[in-house]
This record gives C-alpha cells, sequence and structure tokens, in this order.
C-alpha cells in the first residue's frame, strides 16, 4: 500500500519521536507508525504529520492518544523468570545483609517502562514469598510508564489467564480473587504496596532513590544517547549497594558506564551500584529549600549526588542530606556558596 506520507515527513516524525518519547522506529516499521498515527490524525484534524507535532505542543490529550496508540505494552507476569530467580536468591540477600548493617528497613523497587504492572507484581510477590518477615520491611514498589492506558490497567490490578500464566495455582490463590471468568484481581492488601505513575522517562524524574530498579524492554528502542542517559540517571537514582536489571537487548556499553559493576549470575548479567564511602562527602542543609535548590543545581549541572536519610535536628530541619563524590565536592560546594546555598556541615564519609 502506498504511503500517504512523503518518506522526508515521516522520516522528520519519527526524528521527533524518538527525541522527544525515546520511541524509535527504522524505516522499516514506518507504514506501522503510519497505520497508528492516522486514526489520531483524523480524531485531531490533523492533516499533515507536522500538525501533530505543533499540536502536541499544547494538547495534553493528542499526546496521550498518540503514545497509547505507538507504544506496544506486551508483557506478561514474570517474563524471564531468571531476573526473579536472580531477585530471590542474589538481589534480596545481598540487599538485606546491606540493611542489617546500616539498621535501615526501606526496600523501595522502581520498574521503569512497567506496562500493564506485571512486572513490578511479580517483583513483589518474590519479595513477599523471599523474606522471612515482609511485615518488618517499608516495601514499596513504583511502575511508571509513558503510556496512560497502560497505568490504568496497572492500577486496576486486574489480568487475564494469558498475562498470568506462569504463576502457579499456589500464587493465583494467595495474591488475587477471581473477578470473571477469565480474569483475576490483586488482592488490595497486596495493591497497597505498589503506586503506578505516568513518567516519560526522558523527561524529569521525581528526585527519589530506590534499592532496585527494573527497566526490561523498555529502552529497546531508544538510540544509544538516551540509553546511555537513562541509564546514568538510574545509577543516580539508586542507593548505593542498589541493583539494576535490564533485558539481554538493552545491555549497558561498560565502557560508558564504569559507575556500574557488572555482576554474573546463573548466566545473566545484572548491575550494582558500588560507590565506595570513602570517596563521599556528606552534605547537610539548613532549611529543606536550601536542601531543593541544591538538588536542582546539581541536576542541571550533571554532578553525581546522592539522597541520603538523616535524622531530623529539629522540627523545620530537613530529613535528607546529600553525598557528593569527594572529588567533585569542592567545585559544587563553591557552587552552593555562589547561590546563597546554606549547608550546616560537611564532612567526608571514611568507613
Ligand atoms: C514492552 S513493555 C515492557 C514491560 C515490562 N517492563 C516487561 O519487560 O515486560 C515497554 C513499555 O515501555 C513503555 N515506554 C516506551 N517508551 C517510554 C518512555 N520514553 N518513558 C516511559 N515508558 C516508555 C511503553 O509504553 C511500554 O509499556
Amino acid at each position: 500500500m502506498a504511503s500517504r506520507f512523503s518518506s522526508r515527513e515521516i522520516n522528520d516524525f519519527c526524528l521527533y519521536l524518538s527525541r522527544e518519547y525515546g520511541l524509535s522506529f527504522p524505516a522499516a516499521r514506518y507504514s506501522f507508525v503510519e497505520n497508528r498515527v492516522l486514526p489520531v490524525m483524523t480524531d485531531f484534524g490533523c492533516i499533515a504529520l507536522s500538525d501533530i507535532v505543533d499540536k502536541a505542543k499544547k494538547d495534553l490529550q493528542l499526546r496521550i492518544e498518540l503514545l497509547n496508540s505507538l507504544t506496544t505494552n506486551e508483557t506478561w507476569f514474570f517474563r524471564h523468570p531468571e531476573h526473579f530467580k536472580i531477585l530471590r536468591q542474589h538481589i534480596l540477600p545481598a540487599l538485606l545483609d546491606g540493611l542489617k548493617q546500616t539498621g535501615d528497613n526501606r526496600l523501595h523497587i522502581w520498574s521503569a517502562g512497567c506496562s500493564i504492572g506485571a512486572e513490578l507484581y511479580s517483583i513483589l510477590f518474590t519479595i513477599l514469598d523471599t523474606l522471612p518477615d515482609p511485615q518488618a520491611f517499608n516495601i514499596q514498589l513504583t511502575g511508571s510508564d509513558i503510556s496512560s492506558d497502560a497505568i490504568g490497567r496497572a492500577r486496576s490490578a486486574t489480568y487475564n489467564d494469558h498475562e498470568l500464566r506462569l504463576l502457579n495455582e499456589k500464587m493465583l490463590a494467595k495474591y488475587f480473587k477471581k473477578s470473571n471468568h477469565n480474569s483475576w484481581q490483586v488482592l488490595p492488601e497486596f495493591q497497597k504496596h505498589c503506586t503506578f505513575e505516568l513518567l516519560n522517562l526522558l523527561k524529569s524524574w521525581p528526585a527519589r532513590t530506590y534499592n532496585i530498579i527494573f527497566c526490561r524492554n523498555t529502552m529497546i528502542y531508544f538510540d544509544e544517547g538516551n540509553k546511555n542517559k537513562v541509564a546514568t540517571r538510574f545509577f543516580r537514582a539508586l542507593e548505593p549497594g542498589g541493583f539494576y536489571v535490564t533485558s539481554a537487548n538493552e545491555m549497558l556499553q561498560t565502557l560508558e558506564h564504569p559507575e556500574f559493576t557488572q555482576i554474573y549470575v546463573e548466566n545473566e548479567i545484572v548491575y550494582r551500584k558500588t560507590i565506595q564511602s570513602n570517596e563521599l562527602k556528606l552534605v547537610k542543609f539548613k532549611t529543606p529549600t536550601d536542601l531543593l535548590r541544591a538538588l536542582n543545581l546539581l541536576k542541571n549541572n550533571g554532578f553525581y549526588f546522592q539522597l541520603e536519610k538523616i535524622p531530623q535536628e529539629h522540627s523545620l530541619a530537613p530529613r535528607r542530606a546529600i553525598y557528593l563524590r569527594k572529588k567533585e565536592s569542592s567545585k559544587v560546594e563553591e557552587l552552593f556558596e555562589l547561590n546563597s546555598i546554606k549547608v550546616t556541615s560537611s564532612r567526608l564519609v571514611v568507613k
């Protein structure tokens, strides 16, 4: 079938999709793009592909429909079961060891590009079935995706037989209730651990840190530049000692990411953040506003930082401090001073 668009027009449009959303389509998939985008053009009265680009700047609904039409949300529970075995046998024991040493009980996990949430719930069930005493932990899981349709389904926590095909009867009975003849809903007491949010990985993220990040089958179409950028941001969003799990077709170029340690387990590779604490400096701030301004400055200038929970010194003091790399710390502290950001103390952390 002849294309309705010139090759220049569709080429420019696909460049826009890659730049704005990380969705990359090679020429072989141009007819897929065309088929998906035509109904959106009709709905929003667009004549040319460039009309979509122009209208998308102001029209949130158009952006939502466009992304829902172009993303592939295919997923299922326990997809690539090896990763869940590694989670159970290697990642969780290593993290629990670390938590024991710091006395922390926080276990925060992010499934980035979570689609309808099957991956996030598979992680939750693995954790609950592995920890000897899950109640003793503050377990919070966040799933995010660029597609509002996918997030809507994740929030409904309802899945069909096909998506649940790798679950055994015992798990199904423990975590789900039947909602109709071939669909099952996660029980509310398990849903409460999971939050789902709309997020474009190429735009800004909430300043949070996690013990584990899963991002699988999501950056597969990102170009190398975007993939590297996002991986570096995942590294910053990980707690020291935290793990990053991705799929075989999205492995990192090790030379580009010396900050990650590659761990070979069960014939797979997962990544671990291993910043030595003696390379760090802990900086405390006078007020939460100083902390917030410092975070923005660090992000905008591309400095490494790591948020750390601290005991609050008084009721108006921040609950978090920031770890900086020792070698960057004098430059950063100079920047804080120039911007009148008030620091109450800073000390090298040497163990
Ligand atoms: C194939 S699904 C993967 C789901 C799950 N991680 C898995 O491995 O089964 C890929 C998901 O990535 C999402 N995605 C694509 N580009 C994205 C972006 N720039 N930001 C956030 N999510 C994105 C899509 O909407 C889709 O739901």
